[in-house]
């Protein structure tokens, strides 16, 4: 008998869940405003809200925890950081931040000016947030292959080239910050980027003189699927995949609660002295001096560990796997989600689930709504709240996609979980047709509402 795929790892320690009933749930919910962000963790059952800072470290890192050198400059634990950074991707120069977002923050304040164009594979929602508070503007250059949910594409974070050079030839080059490729691409699904793409788009850049940075929060599920699915790399190890793609990007943003494999940190990686030099003041005054930029030693300490093992073949497999595994499940029961599974999360189709409900009454929301009162599972919506206003009409913003993301964290829940969460979608499924009015806002913030936004029943 073959023998079946089993985790890499065993488990040390454990933390308690609270099951609930439906009716409890129904009150936490409206008492929560319908937004699952507003719910206490302990009304939930299996979280899925997000694989950001919600991973389990090792017993290397908890170790290494007890051994963070806690100086304010030039900690050790610094410097460990600092080496594993470059012999992974190759950057010379670097800042730790507390976390993806203020890495953004640190970078785009020498980078991003006002009246900008920033071209990207679909920003995630932070990286956009900080263009347009610069009051830059963000255009979208994922291939149109992305947006259909049903077709098996290998690498349906690729950038299309066409429409990037379309933005290169429309703008002068002092008007265009950089152009971002994230990867995996959050937005449209945790899907990878090639190598192909990569140094395609790079070549294109040079040509005309753009820089090129790496959102890198999910870079080594990336390269796992790049040594999967990209023919001339099957044979190399993750590790020379990883420093392959970094060999492509002027500069990272990192977002170290993903494939850092910690709950709390950030990076940046420059190849130029120049601008490393400039964001180091921005550094010192939005997070810390530049040998510790809001960690503490022991958390880059961790950190350190973290990056080589979520760069190892064995973890990288077992962690997809499992993704794959709640994906192959829903399948199974006929709930459209997005094809391929991508790395972290399986993105349900609220359009094809819900369209009944009116899209102005915010179907994936909606759908989030109905797996927490029928199993105590939290996603998130990544649809019309996400999307926002438009900055400049105020107008409510439709993305071509309502998705709810049933994000997985990294080595916390077990394949049992995922047939609880796949058993309590198809009870949803099954029951959807009776689902006809979705949510109306009560209350927004100005921007990113989808943290805050308060809703009712339609
Ligand atoms: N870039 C990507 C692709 C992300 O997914 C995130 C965060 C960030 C940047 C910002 O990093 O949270 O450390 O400040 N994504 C989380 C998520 C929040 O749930 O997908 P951060």
């Amino acid at each position: 008998m073959e023998l079946p795929f089993s985790e890499s790892y065993k488990i040390k320690m454990i933390e308690p869940l609270k099951r609930s009933t439906r009716e409890q749930r129904e009150a936490w919910m409206k008492e929560a405003k319908y937004n699952l962000f507003k719910l206490k963790s302990d009304k939930v059952f299996i979280d899925l809200l997000t694989d950001s800072g919600t991973g389990a470290m090792s017993d290397r890192q908890w170790a290494a925890i007890m051994t963070g050198d806690e100086s304010y400059a030039g900690a050790r634990s610094f410097h460990e950081l600092k080496d594993t950074v470059k012999r992974i991707m190759g950057f010379d120069y670097f800042l730790p931040t507390h976390q993806g977002r203020a890495a953004e923050n640190v970078l785009f304040s020498v980078m991003v000016k006002e009246g900008d164009i920033v071209p990207g594979n679909s920003h995630f929602d932070t990286t956009k947030g900080h263009i347009e508070f610069r009051k830059a503007t963000a255009v979208d250059c994922t291939i149109d292959e992305a947006f259909d949910t049903t077709l098996n594409h290998p690498f349906k974070g690729n950038l299309d080239l066409e429409k990037l050079e379309k933005v290169y030839k429309g703008y002068p080059k002092e008007k265009i910050s950089c152009c971002i490729v994230t990867v995996t691409c959050n937005s449209s699904g945790g899907q990878p980027v090639s190598i192909q793409n990569m140094k395609d788009v790079y070549a294109l850049s040079k040509k005309y003189g753009i820089p090129v940075m790496y959102d890198s929060a999910r870079f080594a599920e990336n390269a796992y699927f790049i040594k999967l699915r990209e023919e001339a790399y099957k044979d190399w190890t993750i590790k020379e995949i990883v420093a392959e793609m970094y060999k492509y990007a002027d500069y990272a943003t990192m977002s170290s609660k993903k494939d850092g494999l910690v709950n709390m940190g950030g990076f940046i990686g420059f190849k130029d002295e120049e601008t490393y030099r400039k964001a180091c003041t921005f550094n010192i005054m939005f997070e810390g001096f530049v040998t510790y930029g809001g960690m503490a030693g022991r958390d880059m300490a961790a950190l350190a560990v973290g990056l080589d093992e979520a760069t190892e073949f064995d973890y990288l497999e077992t962690r997809i796997k499992q993704v794959e595994y709640l994906g192959e499940k829903l399948r199974e029961y006929g709930v459209p989600i997005q094809y391929p599974i991508g790395g972290h999360a399986i993105f349900v189709d609220a359009n094809k689930i819900l369209p009944n409900v009116p899209k102005e009454q915010f179907r994936a929301q909606t759908l989030g709504v109905e797996l927490y009162l029928e199993g105590g599972i939290r996603g998130v919506e990544i649809g019309a709240i996400l999307a926002d206003r438009d900055p400049v009409t105020r107008e409510n913003r439709y993305p071509k996609l309502e998705l709810l993301r049933l994000a997985i964290p990294r080595r916390v829940y077990t394949n049992n979980h995922m047939d609880y969460i796949a058993a309590a979608l198809k009870n949803v499924y099954d029951r959807r047709d009776q689902i006809k009015a979705g949510l109306e806002i009560t209350w927004e913030a100005p921007i990113m509402r989808h943290f805050t936004v308060e809703l009712k029943k339609a």
